[in-house]
């Protein structure tokens, strides 16, 4: 197979790298990649919102499966326009990315098939949203509908800091188109878990449940961030609560989805809240999470090409792939100052390193300056990952490999897989 993969991130690094061991795999293209996908794929200078120069690309190099990491890309209807042509793509329709791109469309959906999530009111109007918010129950979070880049869930404390959130959604347009219309949900409680379906439309595999680190510091404190450490599988997840969480999220969303019209087919990435053992959705993504696909995908014993191109033709087989009993963490080295401004260009040494082979360095903000040498070029720079039989074992392989990479400047925190500690 030719395979494309859409992205630039560590997820589609990790994403390249797991296919590069496909044995049904011959080349391997990545747009726009980066230097560490280059490692393992052939990279074009396509960005990723370049639809048609995608298409045009993936015709003349006899593409056999496309695979876009980023929801930008989905959500735009990709994949309409790629079948539309023939070509063969895992992702969803751009009708079936609205269960990301539009979280009102997901809350509809969720109420409809009885899939547990917080309740929320949907609201179009300034001060219709206003009033509610005066009557509004102390803490709730204020969302754009639409996509905005991880910023559009603002957690609120009070009636001033929730007109506050509505005014840059609806008058500043803080995030543009997207946050035209509102939600208005209650606050859950509990600790975050982030599961993965493979889907085809009607079935799916099941990859091992992870724990992303969204804060910036230590102890989960400061702003949220696109993540800074994952873990899997993570010990919250339960088999009975991952039993619970197939019959009563996975298996309606894909009914449902289906009698909707819109069969799902991609990775479905469900964000669950998890509280007392029980658990409720917050979102769905339609996309891998990162840095959740660069811990769950080196756990996966199967042949990956083969899995997504099943997935698009609607013929997943669940005996095809399993996990490892192994576990992976994932430490992402970031630039001081993210997920505020930073600065770019700073000299990375380390990474070249020949680590054993339970390490892998997944790049992401990561470019060649004109000497050729690594420098830093983005907030998230390197996720660091290691996997091996024991959990506290990775956790150490990965913070041990951290110390020998270095860059000006260099931020990471401390705590990632701690969490996992007291289930263990
Ligand atoms: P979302 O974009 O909907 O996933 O929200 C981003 C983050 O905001 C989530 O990962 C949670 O940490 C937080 N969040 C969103 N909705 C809620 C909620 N209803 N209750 C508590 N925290 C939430
Ligand atoms: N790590 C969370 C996300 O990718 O949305």
């Amino acid at each position: 197979m030719n395979i494309l993969i859409i992205g630039n991130g560590a997820r589609e690094h990790a994403i390249a790298w797991k296919l590069s061991q496909s044995k049904s795999v011959k080349n391997i293209y990545c747009a726009p990649g980066n230097p560490g996908i280059a490692e393992v794929a052939t990279c074009i200078p396509i960005p990723v919102d370049n639809i048609d120069g995608l298409l045009n690309f993936a015709l003349k190099s006899e593409i056999n499966l496309t695979i876009p990491g980023p929801e930008a890309p989905l959500v735009a209807g990709i994949v309409d326009a790629f079948e539309e042509k023939n070509l063969v793509i895992f992702g969803p329709s751009q009708k079936a990315s609205a269960l990301e791109g539009s979280k009102a469309f997901s809350k509809y959906f969720m109420e409809k098939y009885n899939i547990p999530t917080a309740k929320c009111r949907v609201f179009t109007d300034f001060s219709q949203a206003l009033s509610h918010v005066k009557t509004a129950t102390y803490p709730c979070v204020v969302k754009a509908d639409g996509l905005a880049a991880g910023k559009g869930a603002i957690i609120v404390n009070n009636i001033p800091e929730a007109e506050t959130a509505l005014r840059r959604c609806m008058k500043d347009q803080e995030f543009g188109e997207a946050g035209a219309k509102v939600l208005v949900e209650d606050f859950l409680t509990g600790e975050e878990a982030s599961i993965f379906a493979l889907c085809d439309g009607k079935n799916y595999i099941l990859l091992q449940p992870a724990q992303d680190h969204k804060a910036i510091f230590d102890g989960d404190k400061g702003p949220n961030t696109g993540g800074m450490g994952a873990y899997a599988p993570a010990p919250l997840v339960t088999e009975t609560l991952l039993e619970n969480v197939k019959k009563q999220v996975i298996e309606p969303t894909l009914d449902g989805m289906m009698r909707e019209g819109i069969p799902y087919k991609g990775v479905l990435f469900i964000g669950l809240m998890i509280d007392n053992g029980k658990a409720k959705v917050l979102e769905y993504n339609c996309r891998f999470g990162d840095p959740e696909a660069q811990v769950i995908l080196p756990l996966l014993d199967g042949d990956l090409a083969e899995i997504m191109l099943n997935g698009a033709l609607g013929k997943i087989d669940e005996r095809r792939a399993k996990s490892t009993n192994k576990s992976a963490v994932c430490v992402v080295m970031a630039s001081g100052g993210y997920p505020g401004s930073y600065e770019t260009g700073k000299s990375i040494t380390g990474h070249e390193i020949q680590f054993n082979s339970d390490i892998i360095v997944f790049h992401s903000g990561t470019s060649r300056n004109d000497k050729n040498e690594l420098v830093t070029s983005g907030g998230r720079v390197l996720a660091v990952t290691a996997v091996s039989d024991d959990f506290q074992n990775s956790r150490k392989l990965a913070y041990d490999a951290v110390k020998n990479i270095h860059f000006d400047g260099a931020y990471f925190r401390n705590d990632i897989g701690e969490k996992a500690l007291k289930y263990l």
